[in-house]
C-alpha cells in the first residue's frame, strides 16, 4: 500500500498522453473557462484521462487501491489531479463529474453505473451506443447517456458478461447474464443486431416485490390474494401468463412465498432472478454451450434431474419449449403444487402455446392426449398485463375444469375489467369475480384450508 502511495502522488507531467500533447486540437485555447463541454470534448478529455491514469498505475495497483475505501479517495484525487493537467478549464462540478466518470469506466461500467445506482430504474435499454432508454414505474424515457462509440459499448457488454463466464462474439451473438445485483441482462451484438450491440438490462433490485406490495399497487385485490395463497398451499399446479414485463416473474415470486417452509422447492431457470425467502430452496440455472457448441444444459434436462432430488415442490422460472411435456408430467405423477410462468397474451393463448410446446419434445404424443395432459395437469392460469399506464394488473384468474370432446374447458373466476382511462392517463377499471365457484374449492377443504370468503361477490373499483 505505501508503495502505491508513493506512486499516486509521483507526477509525471511529461508523459505525453494529455490531450494538449497528443497533437489535438488544442483544447485549452478553444474551450473558453464558462462554456460547457460539448459531448465530444469531454469524451475526449475522459480518454485521455483513462490512457493517463492506466498509464501511471498497472492494473494490480489499480485493483488495490479500488479496495480500501482510502484507496478510492486516493484514486479520486489522482484522477482528478490528470484532470488538471490537461489544461482544460472545468468547473469544479464537472471536474468531478469527469473523475466519477473515469472511476466508473475503470471499475465499474462505464456510463450504466450512474444509471444502476439510480434504484428508480426498473429498465436499462441501450439501443446504439448513443441511445438509451430507461423505464421508471413503467413509464420508457430516454436518458442522456452515452457510450463513446461501439466499441466501448461492445467493452462494457463484454465485462458484464466475462464476470459469468460467458462470452459475447460473432460466433455467439446472443447472450444471457447477470449482474452482480442479480439483475438480468441480454446482449445482442452485429451481424444479428444491425444498428451495433443492443444491451436490455431488467433489474431486480435487492428487494422484489412483496405480496403486500402487489396490493398497494393495485395490481389485484386482498380477496385475489387470498384465493391464490390457498391455491398454493392446496398445491395446485399454476401457471402465470404475460407478456414480457408484465410482472410474471414478481407474481412467481410473490406466490411461492406461500409455499410452506417445510416444504423442499427447487427451483429451475434460465437465468436465474427468483429471490424465494423460504431456508430450503435448491436453485438451478441451465448452462449454455461452450466453445465449441457442445455442453448445453437445457431446462428439460434440469426438469429430469429435479424429479430425482426428492422435490416437493419444482418451480419453473419460464416454461419456454421442450421441457413443457416433463414438467406436465411431473405434474400429472404426483409432484403437484408446481408454478410455473408462460409467454403469452391470455389465458387460451396460454394454453395453445403450451400445446405447442409440448409438441417440440421427443415424447410424440397425439394432440388430443396433449391436452389432456394439460387439462389433468394444471388447475390455474393467472394472466397478467402491463396497462398502457405502466401499472401491472392481474386481467384474468381462470381455472382448468377438465377437457371435453378435444376442447380444454376453462372458466374465469375473476377479471379485470378496463372501463376508460383518465385524463392523466391512468387505466380505470374493475376487479370483480365472475360469481363461479371455483371447482378446486373441495380441494381446498380436503387439504383443510378454509375458502376465502368474498370470493364470488367481489367487486373493487381502481
Ligand atoms: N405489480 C407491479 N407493480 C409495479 N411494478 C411491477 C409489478 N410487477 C412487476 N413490476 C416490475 O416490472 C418489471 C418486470 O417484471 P417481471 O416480473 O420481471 O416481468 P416478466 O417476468 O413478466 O417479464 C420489474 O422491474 C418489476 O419490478
Ligand atoms: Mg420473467
Amino acid at each position: 500500500m505505501s508503495d502505491l502511495t508513493l506512486n499516486l502522488t509521483q507526477s509525471r507531467p511529461e508523459s505525453g498522453n494529455n490531450l494538449r500533447n497528443a497533437g489535438g486540437p488544442g483544447l485549452r485555447t478553444a474551450v473558453p473557462a464558462t462554456r460547457p463541454l460539448r459531448e465530444k470534448e469531454q469524451q475526449e478529455l475522459k480518454s485521455a484521462v483513462h490512457a493517463e491514469l492506466i498509464n501511471r498505475l498497472d492494473l494490480e495497483k489499480l485493483g488495490e487501491a479500488q479496495e480500501t475505501r482510502a484507496g478510492q479517495m486516493q484514486l479520486f484525487a489522482l484522477i482528478q489531479q490528470i484532470i488538471g493537467e490537461q489544461g482544460v478549464p472545468l468547473s469544479s462540478a464537472e471536474r468531478d463529474r469527469v473523475a466519477q466518470e473515469v472511476l466508473d469506466e475503470v471499475f465499474g461500467l462505464g456510463p450504466l453505473e450512474q444509471l444502476l445506482k439510480d434504484d428508480t430504474i426498473n429498465d436499462i435499454l441501450v439501443n446504439t451506443c448513443s441511445s438509451v432508454y430507461v423505464e421508471r414505474r413503467g413509464v420508457l424515457s430516454k436518458t442522456s447517456v452515452t457510450f463513446r462509440d461501439n466499441r466501448h459499448l461492445l467493452q462494457v457488454i463484454d465485462k458484464i458478461v466475462s464476470a459469468v463466464g460467458r462470452r459475447v462474439d460473432e460466433s455467439t451473438p446472443m447472450v444471457d447474464a447477470r449482474l452482480k445485483d442479480g439483475s438480468r441482462v441480454n446482449a445482442i451484438i452485429p451481424p444479428l443486431a444491425i444498428d451495433g450491440p443492443i444491451l436490455s438490462i431488467r433489474r431486480f433490485g435487492s428487494s422484489p416485490l412483496t405480496a403486500e406490495k402487489l396490493i398497494q399497487n393495485k395490481a389485484l385485490t386482498g380477496p385475489m390474494l387470498e384465493m391464490l395463497r390457498a391455491a398454493v398451499q392446496a398445491r395446485l399446479n399454476i401457471v402465470i401468463s404475460g407478456g414480457t414485463g408484465a410482472g410474471k416473474t414478481t407474481l412467481l415470486n410473490a406466490l411461492s412465498g406461500f409455499i410452506s417452509d417445510k416444504e423442499r422447492i427447487v427451483t429451475i431457470e434460465d437465468s436465474a432472478e427468483l429471490q424465494l425467502r423460504q431456508d430450503h430452496v435448491v436453485r438451478l440455472e441451465t448452462r449454455p454451450p461452450n466453445v465449441e457448441g457442445k455442453g448445453a444444459i437445457r431446462q428439460r434436462e434440469l426438469v429430469i434431474n429435479a424429479l430425482r432430488m426428492r422435490p416437493d415442490r419444482i418451480v419453473l422460472g419460464e416454461v419456454r419449449g421442450e421441457e413443457a411435456m416433463d414438467m406436465l408430467q411431473a405434474m400429472n405423477t404426483g409432484h403437484d403444487g408446481s408454478i410455473t410462468t408462460i409467454h403469452a397474451n391470455t389465458p387460451r393463448d396460454g394454453l395453445a402455446r403450451l400445446e405447442t410446446m409440448c409438441l417440440m419434445g421427443d415424447i410424440r404424443l397425439p394432440e388430443k392426449a396433449i391436452r389432456l395432459q394439460i387439462a389433468s395437469a394444471i388447475h390455474l392460469i393467472v394472466q397478467v398485463a402491463r396497462m398502457s399506464d405502466g401499472t401491472r394488473r392481474i386481467t384474468h384468474v381462470s381455472e382448468l375444469t377438465g377437457a371435453y370432446s378435444d376442447v380444454i374447458s376453462m372458466q374465469d373466476i375473476f377479471v379485470f375489467e378496463k372501463e376508460g382511462i383518465a385524463e392523466s392517463g391512468k387505466v380505470k377499471g374493475r376487479f370483480r369475480s365472475t360469481g363461479i365457484v371455483p371447482k378446486f374449492t373441495d380441494r381446498l377443504k380436503a387439504a383443510g384450508i378454509s375458502v376465502p370468503a368474498g370470493l364470488v361477490d367481489h367487486s373493487v373499483e381502481v
